[in-house]
């Protein structure tokens, strides 16, 4: 598997960022929004809870979540990209003048997700979209996400899955690790990151392993769901309660 440290990986994220939502947008035919969905009710978020979406990129999942009108009362993404993450301070500027009555607070924060900058217990919801397969290493994702949730609280990640084998695998081969480089090389001007992602995909861990690890760290109730030909899974799971709750 292609291994990359975390420097040069904020690097890559920082030049794709200014294309990084179109690009989204074309290699996933348009599903990476319907994906986020799926992924915010599958957290359980609802009106008033306090949101920390780890790894948020250009903030997708917030926003998404606040166009999905659920009133946070705080919401808070993270990401040691400081492009990407000011791409995502615009884009909910600019949303939040339309929409600002139903628009919560938001903090974009620069930090990592290795070492998390929040005291225990600060959110009820944890969510994480594209994290996992970049984070080095997953345990000590998961085990962040765990001491920041409240005791009940629920931790939700997207994420590219690597395909089992079917009558689609030469088509999904194809589209992985001839299309996608070649688009990313046209659109973002970054044939290399787009090389990346199929790469990390195919050496990723399965569905089940993640969910292994989910359990490993404390997380009950895990569960989780693939979409797209099995390229992309959800996984979600459950803080353990305090004895008295
Ligand atoms: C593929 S993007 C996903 C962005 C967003 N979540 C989305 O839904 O599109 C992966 C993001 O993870 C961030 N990232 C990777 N490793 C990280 C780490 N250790 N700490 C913080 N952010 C990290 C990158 O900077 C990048 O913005």
């Amino acid at each position: 598997m292609r291994k990359e440290n975390p420097d040069s990986i904020k690097d890559m994220f920082n030049k794709i960022s200014p294309r990084y939502v179109l690009m989204n947008k074309l290699i996933t035919f348009g599903q990476d929004r319907r994906w986020r969905r799926e992924l915010i009710r599958l957290s359980g978020l609802k009106h008033g809870n306090r949101l920390l979406d780890v790894a948020t990129g250009t903030g997708d999942v917030i926003i998404e979540a606040l166009q999905m009108g659920i009133k946070l009362e705080r919401s808070t993404g993270l990401d040691f990209s400081s492009g990407m993450l000011n791409i995502a301070h615009s884009r909910y500027e600019n949303l939040s003048k339309q929409k600002r009555p139903n628009f919560t607070i938001v903090e974009w924060i620069e930090g990592d997700a290795l070492k998390l900058p929040f005291k225990n217990t600060s959110f009820d919801i944890v969510t994480s979209a594209y994290l996992m397969r970049n984070a080095g290493d997953i345990n000590t994702a998961f085990s962040e996400q765990y001491k920041v949730l409240n005791p009940g609280g629920k931790v939700a990640c997207l994420d590219t899955t690597p395909p089992v084998k079917s009558n689609m695998s030469p088509f999904i081969n194809f589209y992985l690790l001839k299309i996608i480089p070649i688009l990313g090389s046209l659109i973002s001007g970054n044939k290399s990151a787009y090389t990346y992602l199929p790469e990390t995909t195919k050496a990723f861990k399965t569905a089940e392993e993640i969910k292994e690890i989910m359990i490993k760290t404390g997380f009950q109730k895990v569960s989780y769901r693939k979409y797209m030909f099995g390229t992309i899974a959800i996984h979600w799971g459950e803080k353990k309660r305090g004895k008295d709750e």
